[in-house]
């Protein structure tokens, strides 16, 4: 038992999404049990306001993640380190397909879904063998709603893609956990009701875990 307490202890942790929401509560969550955290994300005020909620040791890259350079640039940067997190995407936009812009809708699997595909390509020489990546899907995939076609192809090809990643990246462990509706600026375009009644519809199947291997 005291040996699981103090698993993430000293342990560096990468969390690239780790500005706000999930991403920055895993932060705060690992800090807690001793790990040294770095947040990733596009905007340096953000990062600024998370670090107060982090302990000294933490720091804060900024990067876009839907820049290979600058996802390369990073791993390069921090040097070996132990664990992956990838919670970084944008704004939900949902539509039904009939009025859904192609060009859109690709432009949405960049940060999800290509961000999250080229960090782990670049990750590979610097993770701890006995580390890990742990992706983001979303429930989006398995329980998709009206107007959810982008989300849930996002979140059933990252499962996919995880357990490929599984297979070949082995002995470090690849997962990808899928979140229900959770509370986060994710939804800050969807006006309030509509957010209380996506909320209440989910809220039996708030949190899908995925682990592989
Ligand atoms: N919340 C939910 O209900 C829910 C449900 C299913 C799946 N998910 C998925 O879970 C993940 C986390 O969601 P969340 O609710 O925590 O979202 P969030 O609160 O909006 O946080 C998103 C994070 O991504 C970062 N980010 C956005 N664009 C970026 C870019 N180009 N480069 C680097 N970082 C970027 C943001 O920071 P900056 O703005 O500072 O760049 C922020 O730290 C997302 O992939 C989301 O789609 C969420």
């Amino acid at each position: 038992m005291e040996q699981k307490k103090e698993i993430l202890k000293d342990k560096k942790i990468i969390i690239i999404g780790g500005s706000a929401g999930i991403g920055l509560a895993t932060a705060k969550a690992v800090a807690a049990k001793g790990a040294i955290v770095i947040i990733v994300s596009s905007n340096q005020q953000r990062i600024s306001n998370a670090l107060q909620s982090l302990p000294k040791n933490a720091k804060g890259i900024v990067i876009n993640a839907s820049d290979e350079r600058q996802i390369k640039n990073l791993f390069e940067q921090v040097g070996s380190f132990d664990h992956l997190v990838y919670t970084a995407g944008e704004n939900l936009r949902l539509n039904n397909i009939a009025d859904t812009e192609i060009a859109s809708a690709q432009q949405f699997f960049n940060v999800r879904y290509w961000g999250a595909f080229t960090a782990v390509k670049y990750v590979a020489p610097h993770i701890s063998k006995s580390g890990s990546i742990v992706l983001t899907g979303g429930i989006a995939g398995a329980r998709p709603n009206k107007g959810w076609s982008v989300a849930a192809s996002i979140a059933s090809a990252m499962e996919g893609f995880t357990r490929a990643m599984a297979m070949e990246l082995a002995p470090v462990r690849v997962n990808v956990v899928s979140p229900g509706i959770v509370r986060t600026d994710l939804w800050s375009s969807m006006p309030e009701t509509d957010r209380e009644n996506l909320r209440e519809r989910y809220f039996f199947t708030s949190i899908v875990s995925v682990s592989v291997y």
